[in-house]
């Protein structure tokens, strides 16, 4: 209680010590403006009811609310790059064919069939001709009626009636997203100001490397906002407190729809007196934690394996040693690369479920949908990399889904990334069963750290209201 200030007013209070804005103006390179300042606004403290993670009433709410009414993240390009490429793409109770056009454009339609309503597709691939499997109705892939077999016994369809329902796509930053009900903002004034940001980092250069998926036993909100802070590093990930400046970290909002957690790396924890430790210390926790003896490693056998000169941060020096690598591995100049924009978690999250990393490493991309019901989330992980300047973008890897039972460490793939989230893992079921066993009903957010999860229930409530 001691560290409580009576006279700051609500939301004013910060962590001791250095603070995200402390560490741009000592970073290496010139930082981008939004980088620089604080967009922080107080939105009250009231405790949150748990019925909006476990009642089925209210999931059916955002189902006919919210849902059809944001602009959803269904695809990356690299996805269906060829013409005639679909993908399904379910969520909330509906499910589209996201297919791409002759013209390179792209279309999404309800992926039922307009005779008795068999889904058309189950699963991606490629058609010009969309033909039901029960009794063969089929569709072009521009959503024109094909073919109805039989035709003689159904004069009472019109061919120009029967076009699948389609919805409206955007695209943007390599992102393909889809709206079911037309008439909100376009996709640029939604997303606002996150491309102007990714301008930088232009994702629209990346490809799909890694893709996991599991079905998670906790509400789609619950899994998504244990990603929209980094202050349960303290207990739920210890072992990354040596580079990790979880308590420093910035939560920022802007408008309705977008915000950030900005969380510095090669720093140490606050909550570590490493006082009396070297600034090689850091380096070496950090390779350590990579999988890698922080005894036997020899200078530039990797990109980490850096040796922290006199006078000089492990922050600056890591900074440099990815500046230069990520320049050699990719082949983009990040001579103008902030040390921010090459190590640190740069964690955006667009309303509701779509969270792209931005900055120049090798970029995570998170998706949480509910799935079959209100305690289960379909959580996605992606990596996206850069392609090498001039060169086509490759086709995305496929979704590698795990089983109910499968740790995330099943996929190698993500490396180190799987054993921090077992972590999370650890926590998200019982939080799921916590609320639904509660007692007062309610749930109490911290007012800066935990500010995006209040402002995304803000936004909620506008749809739902
Ligand atoms: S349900 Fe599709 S053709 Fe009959
Ligand atoms: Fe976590």
């Amino acid at each position: 209680m001691a560290d409580i200030d009576p006279k700051l007013p609500p939301g004013a209070a910060r962590s001791p010590g250095i603070s995200w804005t402390d560490l741009m103006q000592s970073d290496a390179r010139p930082v981008p403006d939004f980088l620089l300042h604080e967009s922080y606004q107080y939105r009250g403290s009231e405790p949150l009811a748990t019925a909006r993670y476990t009642s089925a009433e209210f999931a059916a709410l955002e189902t006919e609310k919210m849902w059809p009414n944001v602009w959803q993240f269904a695809a990356r390009e690299e996805d269906l790059p060829d013409d005639g490429d679909y993908i399904v793409y379910e969520n909330a109770g509906r499910s589209y064919l996201v297919s791409r056009q002759a013209d390179g454009s792209v279309r999404a339609f309800h992926n039922v069939c307009l005779h008795r309503g068999r889904k058309l597709r189950t699963e991606d691939g490629n058609a010009d001709v969309f033909t039901c499997p029960f009794h063969g109705f089929s569709w072009q892939k521009t959503g024109a009626l094909n073919e109805i077999p039989c035709r003689w016994d159904f004069p009472h369809l019109k061919d120009e009636k029967m076009v699948l329902p389609e919805a409206e796509v955007g695209r943007w930053g390599g992102y393909i997203f889809l709206r079911e009900n037309p008439g909100g903002p376009p996709l640029a004034e939604y997303l606002a100001p996150l491309p102007e940001h990714f301008s930088r980092w232009k994702h629209e250069q990346c490809t799909t490397a890694v893709w996991v998926g599991k079905v998670v036993p906790a509400n789609w909100k619950v899994v998504m906002e244990a990603f929209m802070e980094s202050w349960h590093t303290l207990v739920t990930h210890p072992q990354i407190l040596p580079f990790t400046g979880d308590e420093n970290a910035s939560y920022w909002t802007w408008g309705d729809n977008v915000n950030v957690n900005l969380v510095p790396f090669a720093v140490v924890s606050p909550h570590i007196d490493a006082t009396d430790k070297p600034q090689q210390w850091i380096v070496e926790q950090f390779i350590k934690f990579n999988g890698r003896s922080a005894d036997s490693y020899e200078e530039g056998a990797d990109a980490f394996a850096v040796t922290v000169p006199e006078g000089v941060t492990a922050r600056h020096a890591l900074g440099q040693a990815m500046r230069e690598n990520y320049s050699t591995l990719f082949g983009h100049d990040h001579s103008d690369a902030t040390d921010a924009e090459l190590l640190d978690a740069l964690v955006y999250n667009v309303f509701p479920n779509f969270a792209p990393w931005g900055g120049f490493m090798p970029n995570i991309v998170y998706r949480f949908r509910p799935a079959q019901d209100v305690d289960h989330c379909l959580m996605e992980v992606r990596v996206l990399t850069r392609v090498p300047p001039g060169q086509p973008i490759p086709r995305g890897v496929p979704l590698h889904m795990l089983g109910p039972d499968q740790p995330w460490t099943d996929a190698p793939e993500l490396s180190t990334l799987a054993s921090v989230f077992e972590q999370d893992m650890g926590n998200l079921p019982f939080v799921q069963q916590g609320l639904k066993a509660s007692k007062t009903g309610q749930i109490n957010l911290a007012d800066y750290q935990e500010i995006r999860i209040r402002h995304f229930h803000q936004t909620l409530d506008k749809y739902l209201g």
